[in-house]
């Protein structure tokens, strides 16, 4: 049977690609930040999962504003990083895994949470960079990707609740999948930041490292959170923690925390990053 092994909630920080992307990394502003994230890759090394689902928001780049899923699961055999202006990353593309996310898809729908079903999907920055902190720069990504897109910037975002439910299902769902795979959950985005607006360049520390204190100890209080409340503490891209929240579902009670890193500012957003085993 499958199993889900590990979880980890990271921030999707473009400005970190690119400088990964020009070689800035060892620079005296991103050293630090760097130098944080190896121990989450250490870690993943030595997790190694056979597949990991990336629960990201897609930033306007596969989807139009005209047209918005609330959840939309990736079937694909292939994702290409997209271009978000200034041509593709160059990463590699992103191997998919179409027969797990096929079972997903079965699973969850007749679990009543309706995806939409993407057989074509460039992936951007909420899924490449955390790939990038978390692999480094590999020719080829140590494992397929299963893309979870989840709408949070456009009105209305689906609940705190509902990503933490969706989470627990993917649980279920991957515990039904027949074939022995070790199976990692990635959510991304965060922490406290808003990129607009009269409160453009806010962080929170206080806010986003009791959220980290309680992903492992009380999960149930974030899932309890409302969106006013998220976007008064959090900003309105920090609405994007709720994606943290489907990871966090699918580990169950009581994962162990692994890792933990918390820098601000970084870019313009404070940046964390959590891991568990489960
Ligand atoms: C930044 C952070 C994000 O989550 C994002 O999607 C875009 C930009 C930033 O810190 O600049
Ligand atoms: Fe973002």
């Amino acid at each position: 049977m499958a199993r889900i092994v590990a979880g980890v909630g990271t921030s999707h920080i473009p400005a970190v690609g690119a400088a990964l992307d020009r070689g800035e990394h060892g620079n005296a502003y991103w050293a630090p930040i760097f130098a944080g994230f190896e121990g989450a890759r250490d870690w993943l090394a030595s997790i190694a999962p056979d597949v990991a689902i990336v629960v990201y928001n897609d930033h306007a780049s596969a989807f139009s504003l005209e047209l918005t899923p609330t959840f939309t699961l990736g079937l694909a055999e292939v994702f290409r990083p997209a271009d978000q202006g200034y041509g593709r990353r160059k990463v590699p593309d992103v191997a998919g895994h179409p027969d797990l996310a096929v079972h997903l898809l079965e699973r969850l729908v007749a679990d009543e949470f309706d995806m939409a079903q993407a057989l074509e999907m460039d992936v951007d920055h909420g899924l490449t960079v955390p790939l990038s902190v978390l692999c480094g720069t590999p020719a080829a990504w140590p494992f397929p990707v299963i893309p979870l897109a989840v709408n949070v910037i456009k009105y209305p975002q689906p609940t705190a609740r509902r990503c933490f439910r969706l989470g627990e299902a993917i649980g279920r769902a991957v515990a039904s999948y027949p074939e022995d795979l070790r199976v990692a959950v990635i959510g991304t985005g965060g922490m406290s930041h808003q990129l607009q607006g009269e409160r453009a360049g806010l962080w929170n520390p206080e806010f986003d490292r009791a959220f980290l204190d309680d992903l492992t100890a009380d999960p149930e209080r974030l899932a309890a959170l409302d969106h006013v409340t998220l976007v008064r503490d959090a900003g309105s891209e920090g609405m994007e923690l709720i994606m943290w929240l489907v990871m966090r579902g699918a580990l169950g009670i009581a994962p162990r925390e692994a890792y933990r890193f918390y820098h601000y500012p970084a870019s313009n957003t404070a940046l964390g990053l959590i891991a568990f085993e489960t």
